[in-house]
């Protein structure tokens, strides 16, 4: 199979790699880079549990080929676990009950955490919009839209005195 060199920021770290040029971004991260934090669901762009940012924006990681990403930024949960936006937002689905197996959970919280970096407070309807490419089999989705409710009230509060 024919293949291509690459360049991408990676997590902040430039990253040179050798890709199969059929490769999908989703393979490269989880067989090639080992960051399996981004979950291979239905691999047709339909449930958002392999979702990344790309360049900032959420994309299905599925639908989306290695070669694709060269000279572009793509950051994944793992690059994102330590900034505050995203602890706030795991804090908040714990503390909601918006994780039951799990599973979706990743593409859940990079969805969310794209949207409030556009929109720190959003409103119901932003929210579900923005979560409409995330299918979720366990929760019930009210839990999840609760919880991106909460970590947007708990980032935008005071510190406290
Ligand atoms: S695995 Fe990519 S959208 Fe389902
Ligand atoms: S918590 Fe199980 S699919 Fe969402």
């Amino acid at each position: 199979m024919k293949s291509a060199a690459i360049t991408l920021t990676l997590n902040r770290q430039l990253v040179h790699a050798q890709v199969p040029v059929q490769q999908t971004l989703l393979s490269f991260l989880r067989d090639g880079q080992n960051l399996t934090a981004t979950k291979s669901g239905c691999n047709g762009g339909e449930c958002g549990a392999c979702m990344v940012l790309l360049d900032d924006e959420p994309v299905n990681s599925c639908m989306v080929l290695a070669v694709e990403c060269d000279q572009h930024r793509v950051d994944t949960l793992e690059g994102l676990n330590e900034t505050p936006g995203m602890q706030a937002l795991q804090k908040a689905f714990l503390d909601e009950g918006a994780v039951q197996c799990g599973f979706c959970t990743p593409g859940m919280l990079i969805s969310s955490y794209a949207l409030l970096r556009i929109h720190p407070s959003p409103t119901e309807e932003q929210i579900i919009q923005a979560m409409s490419g995330n299918l979720c089999r366990c929760t019930g989705y009210q839990v999840i839209v609760q919880a991106i409710q909460r970590a947007a009230r708990e980032s935008l509060a005071p510190r406290g005195t």
